[in-house]
């Protein structure tokens, strides 16, 4: 008789390393469901840095991209932050480097340079405001007085921010490897085998699938729209793992993933062995240096100001 080996529960040895380091677990909404179930916090990027800059803890664990983990730092300079996989990258904001954003600047001197979250902490620097996927089309809005507006580095979310606001963007050619994977075809086959449900997307997607939704929102946005809509059935377009949390969440409602190749590999790096790993070494450290911190929080203090 073959024995099936299950997977340690490390959570028990986690909640232990966690008081003894004094640290916090933050998750991204997309993280692998045993990552999630030791987070003491979920959410989406702009949830995560609010967390980050308020908590009491002394020690960040960032499960998420490497981005999200700058981000924490930049606000919580006198934390340490670390990352179980310091490796999980995020494609698309390695798409825009800050030499090439200074170029594009140069080209449109008058633009205000609204910059997504998911670039680097030298991009940041360079930017005037930062935004996210739940406050990208508010932080364009409120520019009505600026001449031109650079968005960068998604091309996607800057056609979707400027279907919204009206405002012509200077763009950039970056996307998310993982939300172009979903397809037109993909949400009609979707739609074909669940007439009933709503098609939810994340605003990375195509245009062609974000014309397809109902409605366009980030990782957050499509939790609490969840809950509070009638509809029982929901066509998911975005990361797959975000599916996990919103079952827990609904378990009476069923969420179809519009397409089974959105996964981002990177978002999977991080797992229970790597936290354990983490809290015991209180490696890998991700810091800011302290010039580019002091500008790139401007721009991230811009937004909250903002929105
Ligand atoms: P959210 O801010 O919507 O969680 O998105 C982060 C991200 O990386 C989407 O791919
Ligand atoms: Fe980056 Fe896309 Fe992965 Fe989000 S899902 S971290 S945008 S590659």
């Amino acid at each position: 008789m073959t024995h099936v080996r299950f997977k340690d529960d490390l959570g028990p040895r986690i909640k232990e390393l966690k008081k003894k380091r004094n640290a916090v677990i933050l998750a991204h909404n997309y993280q692998l469901p045993e990552v999630q179930d030791v987070a003491d916090y979920r959410g989406d990027s702009l949830e995560l840095s609010r967390i980050a800059a308020k908590t009491e803890a002394g020690v960040i664990v960032f499960c998420g991209v490497h981005f999200m983990a700058e981000t924490a730092s930049i606000l919580s300079p006198h934390k340490k932050v670390i990352m179980p996989d310091a490796g999980a990258g995020c494609p698309m904001a390695t798409m825009l480097t800050a030499e090439q954003l200074r170029d594009l600047k140069q080209k449109h001197p008058q633009a205000v340079v609204v910059g997504y979250v998911n670039t680097s902490a030298e991009v940041k620097a360079e930017l005037d405001v930062c935004c996210t996927s739940t406050n990208a089309v508010a932080v364009v809005n409120a520019l009505q007085n600026a001449p031109e507006i650079i968005f960068v580095p998604d091309k996607y979310l800057a056609d979707y921010v400027s279907r919204q606001t009206g405002r012509a963007l200077i763009t950039w050619n970056g996307f998310c490897s993982t939300h172009i994977k979903i397809l037109p075809e993909d949400i009609l086959r979707e739609k074909k085998f669940h007439p009933r449900a709503k098609v939810l997307v994340h605003p990375e997607c195509l245009p062609e699938v974000v014309a397809m939704a109902d409605a366009a929102l980030s990782t957050s946005q499509m939790g609490k729209y969840v809950k509070q809509t009638d509809v029982r059935e929901m066509i998911i377009g975005t990361e797959t793992g975000i599916i996990y949390r919103l079952k827990q969440d609904n378990p009476d409602k069923e969420f179809y993933p519009a397409s089974e190749r959105a996964v981002c590999p990177n978002m999977k790096r991080t797992t229970q062995e790597k936290i354990v790993q983490a809290l015991e070494t209180m490696q890998q450290e991700v810091r800011v240096s302290d010039e580019i911190r002091r500008r790139a929080i401007r721009a991230i203090e811009k937004m909250v100001q903002i929105v």
